[in-house]
């Protein structure tokens, strides 16, 4: 029989729940990631693929993690060798745990050095270094951060302690009584920013620019980069979601958290954009900057704005934290999977995780200056990291997930975990989940990969 609590903890209410996970989802995919994908990508035909992946794909697959999360109620790996058994089917089930756990070292040691970014922007706003800089100064002074190992080694170092820290004390006590209060104040302040967008004169083109499809410019990489951020944006693919559905009780409804959880992440992504590109155009900048546009366009509005520096510094500050509680459910499963396995206590499970990832980030954060030169298809290893990531191995880690849940586990099995009868609700969940998400990842890999 399905265990009803987790060895971990379990999250106080559907509350923590939903606000734990709207913490990992939310995050920086959502206001560093999706703008400057959609800017590369060419804007309104990258966000409707976008909108279509969360809805068709995005949805169906967290409900589908979160339900084997909770039935198997431990680590992702634990949970898919426990769940793969009860059904009698292969043990190599359990690889999809460990492509989980590899995805979450590659991309923490990445994000937790652009969280780094924005930390020392958090400094530099409360400095008023912004104040009356023009665009070209504001880009040179973050090509010029880039270009500096040690500051973003110190910031980096930094971050990943607050990571261990927080994890380390067990996910539900901190991260439930920070994300009540910052995710509402983050949202607040992205409204401003929007409110600030509206006043350049340039709203039009930047809403034209995110919502009006131009078809032309979508190319094969083009749907991959988009189906990519929408596993990245809602934490798919890689067993966070799952491990929190495994703290999560017996009683509260997947489906209608999940819908929460997706809308909330989906408005705070295009609430940033909405803010960025008026900017971005007003100031006669291009949309493809990419990885810097954030950095390098926000601080052009803080430097203008009255009370901007208050303002700049105020966002930076929420963008670390939501950056922070993303990164907490990036290390989570594997420490999760330390603890169960090598019975290390939570602390040194922490800390070691913590460090493996920490020595990665490092040479992520090297490929941004000394080690430019070292490139793998073209790429330094952040973007690398990156794009092998949210293109590759979160989507791939999706389709198995999808796969399971949709033909592997029982029906019975997961009636019985959503609780939501056998009506319409569930037909189209699996409906979904066995044949619109498996389908639509491998068409959009292949076209990718150029086959059609
Ligand atoms: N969803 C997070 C963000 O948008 C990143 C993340 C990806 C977190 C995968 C957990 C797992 O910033």
């Amino acid at each position: 029989m399905a265990a009803t609590t987790s060895i971990h903890g379990m999250w106080s209410s559907r509350l923590a729940f939903i606000l734990a996970a709207t913490g990992s989802a939310v995050g920086l995919g959502n206001i560093w990631r999706f703008p400057y994908t959609a800017g590369e990508y060419g804007g309104g035909a990258f966000v409707l693929v976008y909108l279509i992946c969360v809805a068709a794909i995005g949805i169906p697959i967290m409900m589908a993690e979160i339900m084997l999360g909770r039935r198997g109620r431990q680590s992702p790996i634990n949970t898919m060798l426990a769940l793969a058994r009860q059904e009698g089917r292969t043990e190599a089930w359990q690889l999809l745990g460990w492509l989980g756990i590899v995805c979450g070292f590659l991309i923490l040691s990445f994000y937790s050095v652009i969280a780094g970014w924005t930390m020392a922007y958090v400094v530099r706003a409360a400095a008023g270094v912004f104040h009356g800089a023009d665009a070209a100064v504001i880009a040179a002074a973050f090509d010029g951060f880039v270009a500096d190992p040690e500051r973003l080694l110190a910031w980096h170092t930094i971050f990943m302690v607050m990571v261990v820290l927080v994890v380390a004390r067990g996910v539900a006590s901190g991260l439930e009584r920070a994300v009540r209060f910052l995710m509402p104040a983050l949202f607040v302040l992205l409204v401003a920013l929007v409110g600030y967008a509206m006043t350049t004169d340039h709203f039009a083109a930047g809403l034209s620019f995110l919502f009006r499809p131009d078809f032309s410019k979508l190319s094969g990489e083009g749907i991959l980069s988009a189906m990519g951020q929408a596993f990245f944006s809602l934490s798919l693919g890689m067993g966070a979601i799952m491990i929190y559905g495994s703290y999560l009780n017996s009683q509260a409804s997947i489906a209608r958290n999940t819908v929460i959880i997706a809308g909330l992440d989906t408005l705070v992504a295009l609430l940033a954009g909405l803010a960025i590109f008026p900017i971005v155009f007003a100031q006669g900048l291009a949309p493809e900057q990419g990885t810097g546009l954030v950095f390098k366009v926000l601080p052009i509005a803080f430097g203008q704005m009255p009370g901007g520096q208050l303002f700049g510094t105020v966002f930076f500050l929420l963008l670390v934290f939501a950056a922070w509680t993303s990164a907490i459910s990036l290390l989570e499963p594997m420490v999760a999977w330390l603890v169960e396995n090598l019975s290390l206590g939570r602390v040194r499970a922490s800390v070691l995780a913590g460090m493996t990832v920490w020595l990665l980030g490092v040479a992520c954060l090297l490929s941004l200056n000394v080690w430019s030169e070292i490139t793998v298809f073209g790429l330094g290893f952040l973007a690398l990291f990156d794009f092998l990531t949210a293109n590759i191995l979160l989507p791939l880690g999706g389709l198995l997930i999808a796969v399971f849940a949709g033909w592997v586990l029982s029906r019975a099995a997961s009636v019985d975990e959503f609780a939501m009868g056998e009506g319409l609700g569930y037909r189209l969940w699996r409906l979904l989940i066995r044949f619109v998400a498996p389908i639509a990842v491998a068409i959009v890999f292949l076209h990718a990969i150029q086959v059609f």
